[in-house]
């Protein structure tokens, strides 16, 4: 295992770290699952991965819950960090979800303590402030944020008197680097991590010819995996860590075993190179969704009934003040019959979002591949 600094902080992190989510709430959960959740977690220990991300949001809470069990005699060998959610980022809200994160976790501090995605109904003035006197009174020792453009990173330095962010936890696969990829040079001189998730995501999906010869002649050059492959990509770049999830032990030996080679500088631009995936604008009425979210009406998108997190009139807000819209992923159609070209991957909150702002009259942001 390879080990960074979390942004100019002293906390040592190992540059491949767990995730936590998926292993359902305090109502609903499978005992078989989560006893195995925490064979991995230890397992993950055992083999130098230290930090390990949870959120309130993930399981309602049962996520931090059981790390924290997991981990009950062994605090001080993690690194912890959580996530607050959106609309707690007030001055209240955030006091109480830090106590009871803290108290779920079992734990009387938090590592790295993110802001799950901004809420733009709240000004960053008010939460900063709050997340600044956290760490002056020892409930965490670094903030970061998640999901946040390259300027509203900058923006957070207006409010942080005493203290920089540690950690920006974006997106990074080979669908999604580019944006990452050309502000690295501001993380690195600004000391910020970058928190990668995402990046075994979309291990199934196709690759041009030329795309997948590259990535076959690295797997046969070192004798690695694709997910090995990719981790050791993403994590040879400075300020990069990564996070995986995984339920199955053998992924996870997998993924520890990709720090034994190094790829070439000419193969780490050739990376850059060959996966340019940049964002372009497609008219919504060319995006294949399923039925059943098509007929929302406006009503229903801004009563946000599914309760997605974060709620599509967040993200809406979030582009009318930040301009930042994180593109909808879609992928592309080699069918010439349909009108609608695109297939929707999932996201259904920004594709929402898209709705209350434009409906149907503007092309949406997208990453295609
Ligand atoms: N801040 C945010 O907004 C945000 C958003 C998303 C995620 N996250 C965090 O990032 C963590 C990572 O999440 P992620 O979904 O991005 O993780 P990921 O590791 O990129 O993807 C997880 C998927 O990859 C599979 N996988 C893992 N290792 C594999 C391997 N060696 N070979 C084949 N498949 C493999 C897993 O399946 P198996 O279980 O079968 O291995 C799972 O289906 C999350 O747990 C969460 O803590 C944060």
């Amino acid at each position: 295992m390879i080990y960074k600094n979390l942004g100019s902080s002293n906390i040592r992190v190992s540059t491949l770290g767990l995730g936590t989510n998926g292993i359902g709430n305090f109502q609903n959960n499978n005992p078989d699952k989560t006893h195995n959740r925490q064979k991995i977690y230890q397992f993950a220990l055992e083999r130098g991965i230290n930090l390990f991300d949870t959120a309130e949001l993930y399981g309602e809470g049962y996520a931090e819950f059981i790390l924290g069990e997991t981990f009950k005699k062994k605090r001080e060998q993690i690194v912890i960090s959580s996530k607050v959610n959106p609309d707690n980022c007030t001055h209240f809200g955030l006091k109480r979800s830090i106590k009871e994160s803290i108290k779920r976790l079992g734990t009387d501090y938090i590592d790295l303590y993110q802001i799950h995605w901004i809420n733009p109904f709240v000004e960053l003035e008010e939460t900063f402030t709050i997340l600044e006197e956290l760490v002056l009174a020892g409930y965490i020792r670094a903030i970061g944020v998640c999901n946040f453009s390259i300027s509203m990173v900058a923006q957070t330095s207006k409010y942080l008197k005493k203290i920089k962010i540690s950690s920006n936890h974006i997106e990074i696969n080979l669908f999604n680097q580019y944006e990452a990829l050309k502000n690295l040079h501001y993380y690195q001189e600004n000391k910020i991590s970058i928190i990668g998730y995402g990046v075994l995501n979309h291990l199934n999906l196709n690759f041009t010819k030329k795309q997948q010869a590259f990535l076959d002649d690295l797997q046969k050059e070192y004798n690695k995996t694709l997910s090995q492959i990719l981790i050791r990509y993403f994590t040879s770049l400075e300020s990069i860590i990564l996070l995986s999830r995984t339920d199955n032990i053998e992924h996870l030996k997998t993924n520890v075993g990709s720090f034994d080679f190094n790829l070439t500088a000419k193969q780490r631009q050739q990376f850059y190179k060959l996966f340019q995936y940049k964002v372009q604008t497609i008219p919504m009425e060319k995006i294949k969704i399923p039925q059943q979210f098509k007929k929302f009406n406006n009503f229903e998108i801004f009563k946000n009934q599914n309760n997605l997190i974060p709620s599509p009139l967040t993200i809406a807000q979030t582009f009318v003040k930040y301009n930042y819209f994180k593109p909808l992923k879609l992928l592309e159609k080699n069918d010439y019959y349909y009108l609608d070209s695109y297939d929707f991957y999932g996201e259904l909150k920004k594709y929402l979002a898209w709705r209350i702002l434009y409906d149907f009259s503007k092309p949406i942001p997208s990453i295609v591949f």
